[in-house]
């Protein structure tokens, strides 16, 4: 048997733009999203955009209800920036309400919210001002934290500021998957560097109010980067790649400190942000309390060896490379490496001083899922049930080799609109129907999750 700690978090994750719809209506301003689905639909895959997504906005109460039907003891999801204060300033009373409900009724239930601040959604009036571009978005994040700090601190104990910041940057910066969808690594760096920034404010505003119980952190995507071979110049690669993604924000929220090694990557290549008087002392005084961190995949690297100088890629600095031994996910194109998973909890007990973390998303996207339901309507996703379960067998090993992880978060509770890609690839415990008021129903790995969380383990 393999089981977990005592209070271990069983759960599930989404996001406020992904699940709630009801994106023009009571009182929300417009988000990137809402807008450039306006713009340009064709871009968004059978042309879904996130007004109404899974409804979450109005069957929040019953979705509480087949939470705890699956045994989910605590849940993740974020706060709208544009809904809670349509003009950046203004509190408006719709959200309050609403969030307070919905909060209250996964307490109430015996469900553990955890409140994450900004999940791709940069309101549309600040996109106007330059977005993360522009440094006024450091202390307009910090406000917004602030205020919903204050707003729903009695209801909440576990806060995160940003959701997978590096994913959003390089979408909108460097990829053309989010808005502005431009490529330009300079401002990448700069918008990364705002992001950080808002980050660390968000964490003073939150030291000052002193909420009792209260604590935060933030969710980062993790693929650790492996390296073809012990070549010294893949080595380096995978230490690029590895302080570009991930080192960049664990070091800085965590330890407080500027890898100086990614301080000489970005000044070789002239992609050194601006930045402000005092920035590193507030680095250096505002560590998080835990961590999140999303992992799906691991990152093949070798050496790039004819990449452009400066690089105006992340691809000048380091090329991908397809190991022969790698299994897939057929469904979805992506690699399935669960032995990661523990190189992970290593990471964070050795480098990161043993800090408390959760997996706060794993799982498995499956294109045109409809294909596996029996006769009554159930996916038999037997194939989600095993991917879990070897992610789970390397994280209880890690666990028991002393890494401090406090919860696992399956991506997703129920399946959701996932930005361009619109409802292609579906996660969920449960399966939404869009043709049918997204009326919901259990999969074989929602009744699989349950009896995990009654064992808090599993038989291996
Ligand atoms: C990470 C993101 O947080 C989420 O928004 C996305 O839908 C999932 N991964 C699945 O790709």
């Amino acid at each position: 048997m393999k089981t977990f700690p005592e209070n271990f978090l069983w759960g599930a994750a989404t996001s406020a733009p992904q699940s709630e719809g009801a994106s023009r209506i009571d009182g929300k301003s417009d988000s990137t999203w809402d807008k450039w689905f306006e713009m340009a639909p064709e871009r968004f895959n059978d042309n879904q955009g996130p007004q109404i997504t899974s409804d979450m906005y109005h069957q929040y109460k019953e979705d509480v209800q087949r939470m705890k039907a699956i045994g989910m003891n605590s849940f993740r999801t974020s706060i709208s920036w544009t809904r809670l204060l349509p003009d950046g300033q203004h509190l408006n009373p719709k959200a309050v309400a609403f969030y307070r409900d919905y909060f209250q009724e996964l307490k109430a239930n015996g469900i553990e919210p955890i409140i994450n601040l900004f999940h791709f959604d940069m309101p549309w009036w600040l996109m106007e001002k330059g977005g993360w571009e522009s440094r006024e978005s450091v202390d307009t994040f910090a406000y917004y934290a602030k205020t919903a700090f204050q707003a729903f601190g009695d209801l909440v104990q576990n806060w995160t500021t940003f959701n997978e910041p590096m994913v959003h940057i390089e979408c909108s910066y460097l990829q053309g998957y989010h808005y502005p969808a431009i490529h330009d690594f300079k401002k990448a760096v700069q918008a990364g560097y705002h992001t950080l920034m808002a980050h660390i404010k968000a964490v003073s505003e939150f030291r000052k109010l002193q909420i009792e119980n209260a604590k935060i952190g933030i969710l980062l995507n993790i693929s650790p980067a492996y390296a073809k071979s012990d070549a010294p110049e893949d080595l380096r690669a995978k230490e690029i790649a590895d302080h570009l993604n991930i080192f960049s924000f664990l070091d800085t929220t965590v330890l407080g400190q500027v890898p100086d090694f990614l301080i000489e990557i970005l000044a070789a290549n002239q992609l050194l942000p601006k930045t402000v008087a005092g920035d590193k002392a507030l680095i250096a005084n505002n560590p998080v309390d835990f961590v999140g961190m999303n992992y799906y995949q691991p990152f093949r690297v070798q050496a790039k060896l004819d990449g452009k100088q400066p690089a105006e890629d992340p691809s000048d600095l380091y090329a991908s490379y397809v190991w022969p031994n790698r299994r897939m996910n057929e469904y979805r194109g992506w690699e399935i490496y669960p032995e990661a998973l523990y190189d992970v909890a290593m990471l964070m007990k050795t480098k990161y001083h043993n800090i408390p973390w959760f997996v706060s998303e794993n799982g498995m996207g499956v294109a045109d899922e409809a294909r596996f339901a029996d006769k009554t309507g159930m996916i038999q996703d037997d194939y989600r049930i095993a991917f879990m379960q070897e992610h789970l067998v390397q994280l209880q090993r890690g666990i028991e080799a002393g890494s401090h992880c406090f919860g696992y978060h399956a991506w997703t509770f129920a399946d959701c609109w996932s930005w361009l890609n619109g409802y292609r690839n579906r996660y969920g415990f449960y399966s939404v129907d869009l043709a049918d008021h997204q009326k919901r129903t259990v999969k074989k790995s929602g009744l699989w999750f349950k009896t995990l969380t009654e064992n808090n383990g599993f038989e291996a």
